[in-house]
């Protein structure tokens, strides 16, 4: 299957190393790729989209959370993949990590996936796309319009749809059509990387590896997303990617259910929950081994393993694992990290007892 009309297999180059500085603290201790939504970590969901498009051989970025990751994927077999990792010292930027992942590549077409980007569709087409083109394309882009674009990598394209110039977060952007972190390159990308310079960030860019290649008056098709897409590095996108995969799970109980609660909608009871006298109303997803009682686990919510929730609301929230909640009503729009504590007591007189991390978040809404 690995087999293009240009006469190279396809292999995948997934970017799993950077800070996920906007995720904080959250991503203190883990990396930002790894962060679940509906109980699942983001890098999983891009992962299985490459295999989905027949793609096997899988070059992983990491940097300073490779511990965690290369725990987490192992050697890839788990999602029918040949993983082999190659470690970034420093996030030196997008191109910097096709520089050092040369050895791996060869010369060899390969789609590029920021291990941070969420595509609801999927990769298939894309893919399928580069593998047929018999009209020289070296690089093809994706592009999905956005409020914000100058948060992003900005294309300006011609009447006719073809791209003229790329530029990485302009102040003022020249469209608003993103660039979404799903890129194929064939292998004169590695020219590409070599010629250009860090940016103003200190990175190397890849836009500006893909502009170097306009400018040499090379081929780059673009397409437009047309399903959902987000770059889920910062808590409200990560919230909305999480509503959206609750939307896709198979409703499934495997845990138990007292005769005093209820379960209305689509939810996922994993293996070992508990849910006494409690409504939970989906989508939700309660993970393996947590507890829920007393409680109302509201819609586009995902619940850790092991965590314990009582006498509490909580909706539209994301909780990592081994957490307890206690007597909070109602809790809505949160991220909570792994092993926190958030609760009430009954005591005079009357305060807030704090212990948060660095850079967290903690809001009080009142009507
Ligand atoms: O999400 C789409 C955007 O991704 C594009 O529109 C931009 O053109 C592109 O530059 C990129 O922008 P970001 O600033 O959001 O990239 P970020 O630093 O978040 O890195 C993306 C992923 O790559 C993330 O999973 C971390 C990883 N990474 C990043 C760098 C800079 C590495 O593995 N190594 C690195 O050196």
């Amino acid at each position: 299957m690995d087999v293009s009309t240009e006469g190279s297999k396809i292999k995948a180059l997934v970017l799993a190393g950077g800070t996920g500085s906007r995720l904080r603290p959250i991503t203190y201790t883990s990396a930002k790729q790894l962060v679940p939504i509906a109980n699942k970590p983001i890098l999983f969901y891009g992962l299985e989209s490459i295999a989905n498009s027949g793609v096997t051989e899988v070059g992983v970025i990491v940097g300073d959370t490779r511990a965690e990751v290369m725990e987490a994927l192992g050697d890839g077999s788990r999602f029918g993949l040949k993983i082999t990792y190659i470690p970034q010292d420093k996030p030196l930027g997008l191109a910097h990590c096709v520089v050092i992942a040369q050895d791996f590549l060869g010369d060899d077409d390969f789609v590029m996936y920021l291990g941070d980007n969420f595509i609801l569709s999927g990769i298939d087409d894309f893919v399928q796309a580069f593998r047929d083109r018999t009209d020289g394309t070296c690089a093809q882009i994706l592009l999905a319009r956005v409020p914000d674009p100058q948060r992003f990598g900005v294309a300006e394209l011609d009447e006719f749809g073809r791209v003229l110039r790329l530029v990485e977060k302009p102040p003022v952007p020249p469209s608003d059509l993103a660039l979404v972190g799903v890129y194929l390159f064939d292998k004169s990308i590695h020219d590409a990387v070599r010629s250009i310079y860090p940016s103003a960030r200190n990175e190397l860019e890849i836009t500006d590896a893909i502009d170097y290649l306009i400018t040499q008056g090379r081929r780059v098709e673009s397409r437009i997303v047309e399903g959902y897409w987000k770059d889920l590095g910062e808590p409200e996108a990560l919230l909305e990617g999480n509503r959206l995969a609750l939307e896709m799970i198979a409703p499934m109980i495997s845990g138990t259910v007292d005769s005093s609660s209820r379960i209305e909608g689509r939810v996922v009871i994993e293996l070992g929950a508990q849910v006494r006298s409690s409504l939970v109303r989906g989508p939700a997803i309660i993970g393996a081994g947590a507890v829920i009682e007393e409680s109302f686990v509201g819609p586009y919510t995902a619940i850790g393993q092991g965590c314990v929730i009582t006498r509490s609301e909580v909706e539209n929230s994301i909780i990592l694992n081994e957490s307890r909640v206690s007597d909070i009503v109602r809790m809505e729009g949160s991220i909570i990290g792994k092993r926190a504590v958030v609760g009430q007591r009954r005591s005079l007189p009357s305060a807030s007892r704090l212990v948060i991390g660095d850079n967290s978040t903690v809001e009080f809404h009142r009507g």
